[in-house]
């Protein structure tokens, strides 16, 4: 009964870094573990799994809401991404959070900000190569989310798989302490990944969309029968191009740490496409 109680009261909003440090200072005083769970806000179950996979390794999770400019090339959906405040406070409260943080860019980039955290490597192919200083957008603010809450654990969905390699690599280069960990990928009946421009997909879209991941399945089994991966790569391609989506950014099979050429470790396959309005990206473990 009493959590029942403290899961329907809202999380405490701040939108300061002084006033998100004095919380943190608060709830450490009281033993209280921490997770970060950062987002952009439109927040869908996807985003709710991080925050109850948060509550099971913490005792106090916070939940950031920025739609970081600095991610965000010429052209893409920045002025258009959704906001939807109202329901990602419903959500989160109903799911447990105890704190949002909800930062404005002058809070973030104050005047005079000239730093930017450059990951290499495993920043570059895939997204990397085709959203140049994408990356360095996510690695500049997830930094300084990082300091700015000092977490405990920091929690990522497996979607972005990239950006959670490239944040592992950055903070352990960095040796920012905090646990950072991926989270799968949550999916509709249908099999596409929960994503928030999915919101910009019409009926007709919709249908193209769900052959992303049923091709990426496919691929995953053709590996496993041990088909070349040439040979499962463009296979791929052509099942997507048959499919109707406008336009094949990537599809790779890749290693999953470093996202280079197929080693001896794990295989990962990942994609990015594109369908009317929406930037699609998902991968699959093999
Ligand atoms: O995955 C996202 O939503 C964003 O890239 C992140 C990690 C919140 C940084 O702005």
């Amino acid at each position: 009964m009493q959590d029942n109680i403290k899961k329907l009261s809202a999380p405490t909003i701040i939108q300061t870094v002084i006033d998100l440090r004095t919380s943190v200072k608060q709830a450490r005083l009281k033993n209280k573990t921490i997770a970060l769970v950062p987002t952009m806000g439109a927040l869908h179950d996807g985003h709710m799994e991080l925050v109850r996979t948060g509550l099971k390794h913490a005792n106090h999770v916070i939940v950031s809401i920025f739609v970081n400019p600095t991610q965000f090339g010429a052209g893409e959906d920045l002025s258009s991404y959704p906001r939807t405040w109202d329901a990602d406070l419903e959500k989160l409260t109903a799911t447990g959070a105890h704190t949002i943080f909800f930062p404005s860019v002058d809070e973030m980039y104050p005047d005079g900000f000239e730093t930017t955290i450059s990951v290499s490597g495993v920043s570059e192919p895939l997204e990397g190569a085709q959203r140049p200083s994408h990356f360095d957008g996510v690695a500049t603010v997830v930094s300084k989310l990082l300091l700015q809450s000092l977490p405990d654990i920091a929690l990522f969905g497996e979607k972005d798989w990239q950006q959670l390699q490239v944040i592992k690599r950055m903070t352990a280069d960095l040796n920012i302490p905090v646990k950072i960990t991926g989270v799968p990928i949550v999916r509709d009946k249908n099999g596409l990944a929960l994503s928030s421009r999915n919101a910009y997909l019409n009926e007709e879209q919709y249908k193209i969309a769900c052959h992303l991941n049923k091709t990426l399945l496919a691929m995953a089994e053709k590996l496993k029968e041990k088909e070349t991966i040439d040979g499962v790569q463009q296979w791929g391609v052509a099942q997507l191009k048959q499919a109707g989506f406008d336009a094949i950014d990537y599809l790779e099979i890749c290693d999953a740490a470093t996202l280079g050429k197929p080693g001896i470790g794990p295989l990962r396959i990942l994609a990015a496409v594109k369908c009317g309005k929406a930037r699609l990206i998902d991968n699959i473990g093999v």
